[in-house]
């Protein structure tokens, strides 16, 4: 099946809320996109002046776009409340498209006691996404997108130790890949478990391939400009497809008639870029029983029993 977003069905009454929106990265493009197509866009990031950016951009491309904003820092729990609570004032939600993540960042624990990555990737937008519930289920059609990597292959093992205890060398690519398998394994689970549940909503998954934005100079400096950062992240850029076509494979798990618990990835050289389709995912991403461990240890994590 060829998918480009061109095939994407007209948007017009969705309400689409990106995480991660900042202008260069896929979040963007994916906001951008969804945009054109006619949907309300919900642009969330932890930044407000680039959450301003972005909706900026988008207003510019699109004059007649209806653009929202909302500031909220996935990596702590007290702010992704407080941003869930702010969301309450966009009424149903059709489409949640958790796209934010750092990678591969140096060691560091948020104020929860947390790993960094696990707490931005996983923890946040688990929490995020059972807050924003009510309002997926208010759409009757609601969908979760979770971005997700080809990393996910080298987590070695699912992160269901105990979030708040570093045991042995911390090993950031490692993490990194854990990250990314939660991120199917809780798709997965949230598909089944709303399937279970009888509500209307789907939880599918993506991952770009190897696309150009500032996900690597911000994870390994913390910025993506200004001296060996700027190096880095132009060096990715000059090796890698484009953000729009990395953007690409989230837009057909978030627009496309794809069953629950789809991947949609790129097509081609080892799908790091190129047209996205289905795609599989490691032995590991398919096991239910640590899915449903991942859960319970989110739940008590974050404070949040759902559905
Ligand atoms: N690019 C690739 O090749 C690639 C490959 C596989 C998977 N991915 C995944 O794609 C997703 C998007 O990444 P990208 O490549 O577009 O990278 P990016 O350009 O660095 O964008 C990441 C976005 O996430 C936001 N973010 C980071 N930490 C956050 C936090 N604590 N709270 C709220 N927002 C936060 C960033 O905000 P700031 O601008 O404020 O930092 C930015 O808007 C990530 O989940 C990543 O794992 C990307």
């Amino acid at each position: 099946m060829h998918w480009e977003p061109a095939d994407m069905p007209d948007q017009t009454g969705r309400t689409a809320l990106v995480t991660g929106p900042s202008v260069g990265g896929l979040g963007y493009v994916t906001a951008l996109e969804l945009a054109r197509k006619g949907a309300r866009v919900i642009l969330a990031g932890r930044s407000q002046e680039k959450v301003a950016a972005a909706a900026d951009e988008v207003r510019r491309e699109l004059p007649d776009a209806e653009v929202e904003t909302l500031t909220v820092d996935l990596s702590r729990l007290d702010s992704v409340r407080r941003g869930a609570a702010e969301a309450a004032r966009f009424g149903s939600i059709d489409l949640l498209v958790n796209n934010a993540g750092v990678m591969g960042t140096p060691y560091q624990r948020t104020d929860n006691g947390l790993e960094l990555q696990m707490a931005t990737n996983h923890f946040g937008p688990f929490l995020f996404t059972g807050l924003l519930l009510p309002q997926l289920v208010a759409s009757a059609d609601g969908r979760v997108v979770m971005v997700s990597s080809m990393f996910h292959k080298f987590a070695g093992r699912p992160p269901l130790g105990d979030p708040r205890q570093q045991v042995g060398h911390y090993r950031r690519w490692r993490v990194y890949g854990q990250s990314k398998l939660a991120n199917l394994l809780y798709a997965g689970e949230l598909d089944r478990r709303m399937a279970t549940a009888g509500l209307p909503v789907k939880a599918l998954a993506a991952h770009p391939g190897f696309a150009g934005t500032h996900l690597a100079a911000n994870g390994q400096y913390g910025r993506s400009s200004g001296g060996v950062a700027s190096i880095l992240d132009a060096g990715i850029r000059a090796v890698s497809q484009s953000a729009a076509s990395g953007a690409a494979p989230t837009l057909m798990a978030a627009t496309a008639d794809l069953p629950g618990d789809s991947f949609v990835g790129p097509s081609n050289l080892g799908q790091m870029q190129g047209p996205p389709r289905t795609v599989g995912r490691s032995r590991l991403a398919h096991d239910q029983v640590a899915a449903a461990r991942l859960w319970e240890i989110s739940e008590e994590t974050v404070g949040l029993s759902y559905p």
